[in-house]
């Protein structure tokens, strides 16, 4: 990736400024579609439930993962105080000064590191965030010097935030393997090792929010993704029949998405929808997200018992690997879905 200006010191030294290179066309920012009023209908699911195998909780999850590709978790098991400690000592992470933060930048040939990922021309329109990178599992891929010295702590509790997301993420990917008609660890099984990756973001304001957007549209590659998002700014926003439908926070859930890998398994019947982040005119918004994904070698393809006459296979063979590079490639084209995999 090339070198991109850190977005907060930009908006700190001119808070007016918003650089060509980060306004959209106004098409893709036109508000005709914007459903805020279905927000409320995106389901709410309740984890301890759905691990103790309650039928309907797993309907639930999987009316969730036809219509949405979206929703989110209550009841998870996570600690309250340990959400707002990753919030509090992130945020204070991100208030250091630029030249503290730039001892953990990402370099150009990596992913992992603070700054911003994919981006590969000077042409792209650049999104108004910054993130930390890093992968957490297995701790064999941690590179430890993108991990913060300070704020004192951040890199404790990004370790118990995480195993806690993973505990989390594993009971998901079991119910999916349920509601998959699976085995319960056949899901987990096919990852030969669960890969998790944590992407904090840090949206700063934008006095015109309607000229740029905090993350361009996209769907994930991942198996699936937890999000931990602030309770008070909202930002996040997905495509359901058309709409852009922001997903309101609810306090001390977590957000949970449909990944591509997903899609690809379940052959096109559990959807890996788009997704945007706009930014706020006043607040800086954070969030968290941690993508669970397939070790690189894991060969993905939709599983034959999805397959039938009504449902004809969707999703040739693919290593995974390939299919994140492919699919890099193809977001930079502006194309944002599992196309690769077809
Ligand atoms: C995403 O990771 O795509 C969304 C992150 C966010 O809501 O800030
Ligand atoms: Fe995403």
């Amino acid at each position: 990736s090339i070198p991109v200006p850190n977005v907060q010191e930009m908006v700190k030294k001119n808070p007016l400024q918003v650089p060509k290179r980060y306004i959209r066309n106004q098409e893709e920012m036109e508000k005709v579609n914007y459903m805020p009023q279905l927000s409320s209908e995106i389901p709410a699911i309740d984890l301890t439930l759905l691990s103790n195998g309650n039928v309907e909780e797993l309907h639930k999850l999987d009316i969730a993962c036809k219509e949405w590709g979206f929703f989110q978790i209550v009841n998870h098991g996570v600690q309250k105080e340990l959400m707002q400690r990753m919030r509090d000592v992130a945020d204070e992470f991100f208030k250091l000064p630029v030249e503290e933060k730039e001892k953990y930048a990402m370099p150009s040939n990596d992913i992992q590191g603070y700054g911003h990922a994919y981006v590969v021309s000077e042409d792209q329109t650049l999104d108004w965030s910054d993130s930390l990178i890093l992968i957490i599992y297995p701790n064999r891929y941690r590179k430890l010097q993108f991990w913060p010295n300070s704020p004192q702590g951040f890199k404790d509790i990004i370790e118990v935030y995480s195993s806690e997301v993973k505990r989390v993420g594993e009971e998901l990917i079991s119910s999916l393997s349920v509601i998959m008609g699976l085995e319960k660890h056949a899901l987990l099984g096919q990852h030969k090792e669960l890969i998790q990756c944590l992407r904090s973001n840090y949206y700063p304001p934008c006095k015109t929010p309607e000229k740029v957007l905090g993350l361009s549209p996209h769907s994930d590659t991942s198996t699936i993704t937890i999000l931990m998002q602030d309770d008070d700014v909202i930002g996040l926003e997905i495509r359901h029949k058309g709409n852009w439908v922001p997903v309101t926070p609810i306090s001390d859930a977590l957000v949970v998405n449909v990944g591509d890998i997903i899609e690809i398994w379940s052959n096109g019947k559990y959807k890996s929808v788009e997704h945007r982040v706009v930014t706020n005119k006043d607040k800086r918004r954070t969030s968290h997200a941690s993508f669970l994904v397939p070790r690189d070698d894991v060969e993905v393809e939709s599983f034959a018992h999805m397959i039938d006459a009504q449902n004809p296979k969707m999703y040739q063979k693919v290593v995974y690997g390939d299919y994140l590079r492919q699919s890099m490639k193809r977001k930079m084209e502006g194309k944002t879905h599992t196309d690769v995999a077809k």
